[in-house]
């Protein structure tokens, strides 16, 4: 099968289409014939192998796993013996290693069946961004209705689903974003809007409840600043740099002030788990949210796709679809 392979760390140059074995199923696995990959930061850390921390868990001298890609959407092509309830023919989504091929293997507590009412593209956009989204609303910042809760980063691949989330769990959302983002960011259903290019929201009167930052380096006191004297600050992310951290040390600035504040500042590791998949399912096939594909590239232009998203300016997610099996 072809999938965009890569023997060491680098840029997007060090990816390759080639020829290489369909993965071996396990017991509790499945394989699925990819119908579409969408990338996220995490694909980005891994091709590079930055920040160090990651070659620790993730092979030292290269990746252990050769093919990028996790988000995945596709058919069900064969299952291990300890699989029941999925069986060739099923169109299912969730997370995989090496999605950027035409075949993939998943773990089964790792896929569900694709929502309805979703393309495959669409249906590989969701898990990891949103995933992340909702697990730092609702679990790290403990969102209750009612609540007023700042995103900023709203624009961004982790942000386009946190606006929409929040609004589902019942909060008044504001969004921050650049210029060209303002009216897209609204149309997901932020409550206000503000752009960080032309007012910045630390020096202005209003509070939050809850702050996720999934963006730029702002300082903690900065942040601090815009919470109620109970508020959360959910650190998700922000600008990578770093090549030991990663741009991570506000993280860990968050951990060692917490219990000495009134705030609680926290940091957040996203994890793959088909319950958060089951709920994300359950909204988007009650049209309360949305996954948002900002530019859909060919596996063949894998490359490119990873490039596109190292800009850090896309509108929505960036998807690669499975071509090659048409063009050859
Ligand atoms: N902790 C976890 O488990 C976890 C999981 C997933 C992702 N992450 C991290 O979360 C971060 C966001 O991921 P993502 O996939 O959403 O990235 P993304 O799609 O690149 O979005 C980031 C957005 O931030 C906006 N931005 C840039 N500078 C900004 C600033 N100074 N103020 C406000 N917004 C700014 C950009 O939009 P504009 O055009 O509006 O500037 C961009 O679209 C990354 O650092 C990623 O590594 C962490």
């Amino acid at each position: 099968m072809k999938a965009l392979v890569q023997d060491r760390y680098g840029s997007s140059e060090v990816l390759h289409l080639r020829d290489i074995d369909v993965p071996r199923v396990g017991e509790n696995d499945v394989l699925l014939r990819v119908h579409a990959a969408a990338l996220h930061m995490g694909d980005w850390h891994l091709m590079t192998g930055l920040p160090y921390l990651v070659r620790l868990g993730f092979g030292l001298r290269g990746p252990k796993i050769a093919v990028r890609g996790m988000d995945v959407a596709g058919r069900v092509e064969a299952v291990g013996k300890g699989v029941t309830e999925f069986q060739p023919g099923d169109e299912v989504f969730g997370v995989c290693d090496g999605a950027l091929a035409e075949y993939a293997c998943a773990r089964k507590d790792k896929l569900l069946r694709k929502p309805s009412n979703l393309t495959f593209e669409q249906a590989a956009a969701v898990p990891t961004s949103a995933s992340t989204a909702l697990q730092a609303l609702r679990d790290s910042g403990g969102l209750q209705p009612g609540q007023k809760v700042l995103i900023i980063g709203a624009g961004g691949g982790v942000g386009l689903f946190a606006v929409q989330l929040a609004r589902a769990l019942g909060a008044h959302v504001t969004g921050v974003c650049s210029t060209t983002k303002v009216d897209w960011v609204r149309s997901l259903g932020a409550d206000d809007v503000i752009d960080y290019t032309r007012q910045d929201f630390t020096a202005l009167a209003q509070r939050y409840d809850l702050i996720l930052d999934t963006a730029g380096n702002r300082p903690l006191s900065l942040l601090r600043r815009a919470l109620t004297p109970q508020g959360t600050l959910v650190l998700v992310g922000g600008e990578e740099g770093g090549r030991w951290f990663g741009g991570n040390e506000r993280q860990l600035q968050a951990l060692a002030l917490s219990p000495f504040v009134s705030h609680k500042l926290r940091g957040l590791l996203a994890l793959a788990r088909k319950e958060d998949l089951a709920f994300l399912k359950e909204l988007i096939e009650a049209g309360k949210l949305m996954p948002v594909i900002d530019k859909t590239f060919p596996l063949r232009e894998g490359r490119e796709a990873v490039h596109y998203l190292e800009g850090g300016r896309t509108r929505g997610k960036v998807v690669v679809t499975n071509d090659v099996a048409a063009a050859s």
